[in-house]
């Protein structure tokens, strides 16, 4: 029996080792940690148990059988952090480079069916060259494995991947199905075609980290959520992110502990700029109603005129939308649109309560928006918010115009509890235009136009640049001052924790791409 331990023994340390120690060196020359380094980072300590240690690849191509890891380039099991149940596979860069073979994606494959029947997260940690090269089609067959059951996952358990690496071809497409995308700056990069296929076809110069490193992603194409220092930030972020879930689509994020206290936030009534066109920062008002230091924001740096990112409140997960005056004044554009519709769909995949915050001018004109879409974009943000049956409140601070008063998360459209602050606007339009437009002869028949056009200004102004209108129809449950907007919005929460709505049958709905 010794002899068979020894043994044992003898296969674990080959396997600990991946591709052996001189590939190790490689990896951590380049910053970059091992795939057990990682998962031991990752979950509580202790708590990692290996599935598959011992698989290796069946290729006989290229003399491949002489080449055999254990392990196969990829570390599955499962593990806790904080003491909850999560799988995890990490891409070991130091066998064949982290590239899938079909035994590697089987290995994946088993472990999305265990978090699946099991109602657990799924974190993928990866690091990859991509298709294994030597065994052809069979490889890109496991890919495709695995997309399916990342998209038969989705809604079901959070899917997270953090990309330590390259993430290159048909890899990118398991991640881009996923729920969140985190990268770390300079060592991880992602893209469909890499810098020299780019330059044959388009004749482009461009680095890896120019075409798809963290930071292009994070701000230009908003692939990923979060482009993360280093890989120990990312996988910190990771663990908070989870924090804000529930495990799976059954159940609602915990709730941590809160001792009621003085929820009044006097500061909120002095908040607001007098002139209405003066920007303020959103986050600000986040951050002031929502518990300390709980809000997470996620997709920060790209289209910035909207925030969304988790939060809590009196301790309950929630997610929040909020328009950003700060930027752009806060206006509703393509990415916007999709930024926050997909927030707004992972929320209500997890029963996570939607909180919004709105000050929106309106839509962006121009024939870049329109060419580009807005309307069917706009109409995802709609159509989200119309589909999502979890708690949903709005809160609008300032401006409510036109169609965008409509789609973010009105009254009309589901919503179940609508405040407004004394400061709202809820119209068509700004007065100004309003003006222009319905009292257009008037104006240009008076004798002094220009006072013409602002004594109408203020008419308009003064029956519509407030929350009453709105709230003598209904459409705003309360007008509030903003010093009660946490207290209000705790007792609502709470007021619509059993709330249970069913959206007719069907197979499912058709949102629109
Ligand atoms: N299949 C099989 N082996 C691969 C591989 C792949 N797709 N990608 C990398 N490897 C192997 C390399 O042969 C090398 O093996 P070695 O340790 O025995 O020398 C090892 O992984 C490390 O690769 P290397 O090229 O030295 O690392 P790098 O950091 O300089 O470059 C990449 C990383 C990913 C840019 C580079 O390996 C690459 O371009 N790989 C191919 C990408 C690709 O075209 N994939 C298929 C389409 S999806």
């Amino acid at each position: 029996m010794d002899k068979k331990i020894a043994l044992l023994q003898d296969k674990i340390k080959q396997a600990n080792l991946g591709g052996g120690q001189a590939r190790i060196d490689s990896q951590h020359k380049k910053g970059k940690l091992t795939a057990r380094e990682r998962i031991h980072f990752l979950l509580d300590e202790g708590s990692f148990e290996e599935i598959g240690m011992m698989v290796t690849h069946r290729s006989t191509d290229f003399g491949m059988e002489a080449e055999k890891y254990l392990g196969d380039g990829v570390v599955t099991g499962y593990g806790t952090i904080n003491g909850r149940l999560i799988y995890v596979f990490s891409q070991d860069f130091t066998v064949f480079g982290g590239s899938l073979s079909e035994t590697h994606a089987e290995k994946i494959c088993k472990l999305m069916d265990m978090a699946m029947k099991n109602g657990a997260p799924l974190i993928g940690l990866n690091d990859s060259g991509g298709a294994r090269i030597q065994e052809g089609v069979v490889s890109l067959g496991g890919y495709a494995d695995i997309f399916y059951k990342n998209v038969q996952a989705s809604g079901v358990i959070p899917q997270l991947s953090a990309i330590m690496g390259p993430c290159a071809g048909g890899a990118v497409y398991s991640p881009a199905i996923t729920d969140f995308i985190l990268m770390v700056e300079n060592t991880s990069y992602m893209f469909v075609t890499g810098p020299n296929v780019v330059k044959t076809v388009t004749h482009e110069e461009v680095t890896s980290e120019e075409l798809g490193g963290a930071s292009t992603h994070a701000t230009k194409s908003g692939v990923t959520h979060f482009a993360c220092a280093n890989e120990i930030d990312a996988i910190n972020h990771v663990k908070k992110l989870l924090s804000y879930m529930p495990q799976n689509c059954e159940e609602i994020a915990s709730h941590l502990p809160y001792q009621s206290a003085d929820e009044t936030r006097p500061e909120l009534n002095n908040f607001m700029p007098e002139n209405a066109s003066q920007p303020y920062d959103m986050r600000e008002v986040i951050s002031t109603v929502v518990d300390p230091d709980s809000f997470l924001e996620v997709h920060a740096a790209y289209a910035e005129n909207i925030v969304v990112g988790f939060a809590r409140l009196a301790g309950r997960s929630i997610g929040i939308v909020a328009n950003q005056p700060a930027y752009l004044a806060g206006v509703l554009d393509s990415n916007s649109s999709n930024k926050a519709a997909r927030f707004v769909r992972f929320c209500d995949c997890f029963n996570i309560p939607l909180l919004v915050f709105e000050d929106v001018p309106g839509f962006l004109p121009g024939t870049d928006q329109e060419w580009n879409g807005i309307i069917n974009n706009g109409a995802k943000l709609l159509y989200a918010f119309s589909e999502a049956t979890v708690p949903r409140i709005t809160v609008i601070t300032r401006k409510a115009y036109g169609g965008a008063y409509d789609v973010m998360n009105s009254k009309h459209i589901g919503a179940d509890m609508n405040y407004a602050w004394p400061s709202a606007e809820i119209a068509v339009m700004g007065a100004k235009g309003a003006a222009e437009i319905i009292f257009k002869r008037e104006i240009t028949a008076s004798e002094n136009p220009e006072e013409k056009w602002l004594e109408k200004e203020k008419l308009y102004s003064d029956i519509f640049a407030n929350p009453y209108r709105a709230a003598e129809r209904g459409f705003i449950d309360e007008v509030i001052e903003p010093a009660q907007t946490r207290a209000k919005l705790i007792k609502a929460f709470k007021m619509l924790e059993n709330k249970v709505v069913n959206n007719p049958r069907k197979k499912h709905g058709n949102i629109p791409l």
